[in-house]
């Protein structure tokens, strides 16, 4: 059996997706035909050539057009339904997916039309294939916190099917702090938050979404191994961290997956999973991030085991669903 059948045969959490960033090229073309739309690339092919990244912004940019051909909820409803389809064959039993919904609502796409889209794809995913998902809003902290709050308040009427509040984006020059009014309002609304910080930002970042947001996760926060004081507070508090490998290695946040902090990580302790992010811009879904770290870092089956549980035990699930998955 190869290492790539074991852990693909594993059950797995994926926690740390982006609906918007998992259109496959063939269907991102798919999607503009539908609406008369020309993309600057003609061919799935010419399409994932241009997916070569020097930093977090260059992805962004790429990443923000691609979001123009998701208009409809149909649209919607294609591009979640076919991520959880390559999940569900990717061994992905557990989906938490972010959507950022300020990149369509500020080109007129209606709230309800992106929520429709996404939740009946999430049912229809349970339905047919098993698969369990929840649904987390992501706001753009490359905006205000004006901006964050306008669409808490749009998302209330789906409140019950939202299992969390996420903040994304361009993160150098706009901390955590500057969000801290807006988590509170989450969290008195009842919503647990996780936030990016320590991608491609500095140790302080994740500790002001540790400290003054009080995440219940951490998306990314590899700069944390600059902080061991903060290390041993995460530890501690066994707040998830979901670490995104090949997002990194895409984004040059690593210059080379052996130079991966995911073992050190792990080896100070802190509650690690191993997740997609934008799988088609980063090539590859969990299971990809897993065998390409097991081989760059040379993972014991210990350590793989220990990983994808950490992802199940991190899933924002009720304790009744947990015994399942567990
Ligand atoms: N970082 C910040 N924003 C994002 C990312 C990421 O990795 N993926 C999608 N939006
Ligand atoms: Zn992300």
């Amino acid at each position: 059996q190869t290492v790539e059948a074991f852990i693909r045969g594993l059950p797995k959490a994926d926690l740390h997706m982006h609906i918007e960033g998992s259109i496959e090229p063939q269907l991102m073309l798919d999607l503009a035909h539908r609406h008369g739309m020309r993309l600057r690339w003609d061919t799935a092919e010419a399409l994932r050539s241009a997916y070569a990244f020097p930093n977090l912004k260059s992805f962004l940019d790429l990443y923000f057009e691609g979001c123009k051909v998701l208009q409809t909820e149909q649209d919607f409803y294609d591009v979640t339904r076919a991520y959880l389809r390559r999940a569900h064959a990717d061994g992905v039993v557990r989906a938490e997916m972010f959507i950022g919904p300020q990149s369509f609502t500020e080109r007129g796409v209606p709230m309800e039309s992106l929520m429709g889209g996404v939740l009946q794809a999430m049912d229809d995913a349970r339905r047919d294939q098993g698969t369990s998902s929840g649904l987390m809003i992501s706001v753009h902290r490359h905006r205000t916190e004006a901006d964050a709050m306008a669409v808490l308040d749009q998302i209330m009427p789906w409140a019950g099917r939202i299992i969390g509040i996420g903040m994304g984006g361009a993160e150098v020059g706009n901390p955590p702090s500057n969000f801290a009014g807006f988590f509170q309002a989450a969290r008195d609304r009842g919503f647990r938050i996780t936030v990016h910080a320590g991608e491609e930002g500095p140790a302080s970042y994740v500790r002001e979404a540790l400290e003054l947001l009080r995440v219940d996760r951490i998306d990314h926060g590899n700069a944390c191994l600059d902080d061991l004081d903060l290390v041993r507070e995460l530890a501690a508090r066994r707040t998830p961290l979901t670490v995104c490998p090949l997002s990194n290695l895409r984004l040059q946040v690593v210059t080379d997956l052996a130079q991966h902090p995911l073992k050190a990580m792990m080896a100070h302790g802190l509650h690690v999973t191993v997740n997609s992010d934008d799988p088609p811009y980063f090539d590859g879904y969990v299971t990809e991030n897993l065998v390409a770290c097991q081989s760059a870092l040379d993972l014991s089956v210990p350590e793989i085991v220990r990983l994808v549980r950490n992802g199940l035990e991190a899933a924002w699930v009720t304790r009744e669903e947990r015994q399942i998955l567990l």
